[in-house]
């Protein structure tokens, strides 16, 4: 009899028969011996096809496996230290489930719209399955991190009348007769859970409808928003150092297999320990002027502009007190310097951009109501936002990290498409 397994648990059944519902990822002969490269998602395994020790039945079933056939194999799980597993099957008997035909996705180099347009199949690729694995992790981590310190889960809605961000990247629907927009930010819902439960924190989906085509941007991302009662700018800024680098440890202690197989530079990862270093938005015009890039005080950062100013630290580094006139109509202005506001984006290494987004808010109702008109906010859609500061306001901070982006830092990839499963982007509905 066989116990039947997954590939994770072959080394609980060394030196016994195990059955494993599997694909061909690969599959190499020699003639009398038949080596199959399985994999059943939760890991690879070797098994070995000896034509002496087998029936004529199962080698010639073995040998009509083509690339991503499915089936049941069976064997004995022997410890093989040359076989990167570390773990190797005698194969004893081959089920076959289907023999694939013409599979869309071989081994030599596709260009990237043919593997978007079969993103479905390209998942099973190694290099994808690891960093799907490594973005798991990382929402292990994030989620352990707030639960451990007492932060409460709360989902805000998708749908929503009004925006958070600005007005440009609104992704518009119809909500039965009324307008409606696809939530760009959670953060003014997480608010007033905030002043219910104190330290809360979202996970979900979020919209933009961007126009731009770069390598950071999506139309659909998910974010992790944070809100703090009772808890200052800098405060905020000690959570979001000490949250991005349980993330990073996490992922290297966890995923040192699938780090491996993306070939990710990890000593990059590990000098990435809080905390990070800060300058402000002054010291980081300066640094641009004092390297060559035209840049006036008052503009927000480009890309290139983020990449220089990384440049010259190991972890991500915090750009603090933006320009008031270039940040969100929430954020609490420096009582000291109000045409600065109490703000961070916090800057991942290695050109990576700009991960977290984060501010202390505006507590005082009156400044909240001048807000409100400076932007043109119609007051309907935003007086249940306003009562929050009516009714017993209090200091607050809290922050947006983008998972996406994180995904793409920690596996060194070159864009984010390959960091979510089925990435929505410009002109890409499909799959
Ligand atoms: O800086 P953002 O716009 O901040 C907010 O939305 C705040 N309301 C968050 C808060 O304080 N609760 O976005 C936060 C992060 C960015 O730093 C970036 O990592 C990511 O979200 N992000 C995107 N990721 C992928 N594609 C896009 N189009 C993104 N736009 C923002
Ligand atoms: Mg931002």
């Amino acid at each position: 009899m066989s116990e039947k397994c997954i590939i994770r648990d072959v080394k609980n059944y060394v030196g016994q028969t195990v059955t494993i519902g599997c694909w061909v990822n690969n599959k190499r002969s020699s003639g009398k011996i038949q080596f199959l490269q399985l994999r059943d998602g939760s890991g690879y395994i070797q098994g070995v096809v000896v034509k002496n020790e087998v029936s004529e039945e199962i080698w010639d079933n073995a040998k009509s496996l083509t690339q991503e056939s499915s089936l049941y194999v069976t064997g004995i799980v022997r410890e093989d230290e040359r076989s990167k597993f570390g773990y190797e099957l005698t194969v004893t008997g081959v089920e076959i489930i289907q023999v694939t035909q013409d599979y869309p996705i071989t081994p030599k180099e596709h260009g990237i719209d043919y593997l978007m347009d079969h993103r479905h199949l390209w998942l099973r690729a190694p290099r994808q399955r690891a960093i799907l694995v490594i973005r798991a992790e990382i929402i292990r981590a994030i989620q352990q991190f707030f639960d451990e310190r007492g932060f409460k889960l709360v989902d805000p809605p998708v749908l929503t009348p009004s925006s958070c961000e600005g007005t440009t990247n609104l992704f518009h629907t119809k909500y039965f007769d009324e307008d409606a927009y696809l939530t760009q930010s959670g953060q003014l819902y997480m608010e007033a859970a905030a002043m219910a439960l104190g330290r809360v924190y979202s996970f979900g989906p979020t919209f933009r409808a961007e126009k731009s085509k770069t390598r950071r941007h999506l139309i659909e991302f998910w974010m992790i928003e944070p809100e703090m009662a009772f808890v200052d700018h800098e405060e905020n800024l000690r959570v979001q150092e000490q949250f991005v680098a349980h993330i990073v440890q996490s992922v290297l202690t966890n995923c040192k297999s699938e780090l491996e197989v993306l070939e990710r530079d990890i000593t990059k990862l590990e000098k990435c320990i809080a905390p990070f270093p800060r300058i402000t938005y002054d010291e980081a015009v300066k640094f641009l002027q004092d390297n060559g890039h035209e840049f006036t005080w008052g503009e927000d950062f480009g890309a290139p502009h983020e990449t220089a100013i990384a440049e010259s630290f190991d972890t991500p580094v915090f750009i603090t007190h933006y320009p008031t006139e270039i940040k969100a109509f929430y954020m609490k202005p420096d009582p000291n310097r109000p045409e600065v506001v109490m703000c961070a984006d916090m800057i991942a290494p290695e050109g990576y951009g700009e991960i977290i987004g984060g501010s202390q808010r505006i507590d005082d109702p009156v400044l909240m109501e001048q807000r409100f008109k400076e932007h043109e906010l119609s007051d309907e859609a935003y007086q249940w936002y306003m009562d929050l500061r009516k009714y017993g306001t209090v200091p607050h901070s809290g922050f947006g990290l983008g998972l996406e982006r994180t995904v793409a830092w920690i596996c060194g990839l070159d864009h984010v498409r390959e960091t979510i499963a089925f990435p929505r982007m410009l002109y890409r509905l499909y799959p």
